[in-house]
């Protein structure tokens, strides 16, 4: 039976229900996380816990749960569901109280809600690449949050598949931000370069270990804004997430990436991710 977790509690996937008045379901209040789990095991669950922690104190959402105690539950969800490669998706939110904008004046347990998905790596995008077109970023200016509301980025991710892509690189002003739900980076001979940790990107936790990995590997990392021109310019382009990894980006509008072929160093850096994957995981299967 598929079990989830619910404010603290394993339920049957059935039995697991939100109240109409959840300032989730209503407003997009609240704050989430998707973590991968290669073997059995999550990777890199700190730093997401870590990030959870951020996103709910810059929305004024207090957990009453401690990053180890949340770590302990996951990896019970995990074993209760027998899940080997795929994810955990969990959130929080503000909790259920009569509708009005402003936070509740009253105490209000958030609701917490976390459950697996079985979902392979994604080989045949790794091996090949993606193809991806460039939108306008019509998104607010916090993105660092890692909010429920995502309303901008469904509509960017819709434009897409609408143009038979996997994904949409948006842009804000002259500036490439990031994707509807990954990280963009460019290549230029040995140099790789993606937007800064603002507000106006979520500093992805994949992000985040490529630039470790980096620095690890003398690989030289800039982290500042570039523009659509740049992009289609550059000798390679990637995107990074959680569910996507490391995936080429072999085409933007059409046009093919260079001669529309992985660069070396996007299979240098993916060679590298799968060993920061291996030595926190294990050997991985699929
Ligand atoms: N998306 N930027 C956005 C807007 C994202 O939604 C994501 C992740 C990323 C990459 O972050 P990370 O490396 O921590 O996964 C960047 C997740 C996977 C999702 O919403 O499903």
């Amino acid at each position: 039976m598929r079990m989830v977790l619910m404010n603290g509690e394993f339920i049957p996937r059935e039995q697991a229900k939100v109240d109409i008045e959840d300032r989730g379901y209503q407003f997009g209040d609240g704050i989430y996380e998707v973590i991968r789990v290669y073997n059995g095991k999550m990777f890199m669950a700190k730093e997401h816990l870590e990030r959870l922690s951020a996103s709910s104190e810059k929305i004024g959402i207090a957990i009453s749960y401690s990053i180890s105690e949340l770590t302990t539950l996951l990896e019970e969800l995990i074993a209760k569901n027998s899940l080997s490669t795929g994810i955990i998706y969990m959130q929080f939110t503000r909790g259920v109280s009569p509708r009005n904008h402003s936070y509740p004046t009253e105490a209000v347990t958030p609701t917490f809600v976390a459950y697996t998905k079985m979902l392979n790596r994604p080989l045949d995008n790794l091996e090949n690449g993606v193809s991806t077109i460039t939108v306008e970023d019509i998104r607010w200016s916090r993105c660092d949050i890692k909010s429920l509301n995502l309303l901008g980025n469904v509509m960017a991710k819709q434009k897409a598949t609408e143009a038979d892509c996997y994904e949409s690189i948006q842009y804000r002003e002259l500036s490439v931000t990031e994707g509807s739900s990954s990280n963009i980076w460019i290549v230029n001979g040995e140099k790789i370069q993606t937007h800064e940790a603002n507000q106006f990107i979520l500093n992805g936790i994949t992000r985040q270990k490529i630039i470790q990995l980096c620095g690890e590997n003398g690989i030289e990392v800039e982290e500042k804004a570039f523009s659509i021109e740049d992009l289609i310019d550059a000798d390679e382009v990637f995107l990074s997430s959680t569910t996507s990894e490391v995936t080429p980006i072999v085409s933007v509008n059409n046009v093919p990436v260079k001669e529309g072929k992985v660069g070396e160093m996007t299979k240098k850096l993916q060679n590298l991710f799968v060993e920061a994957i291996i030595s926190e995981c294990g050997q991985i299967s699929n």
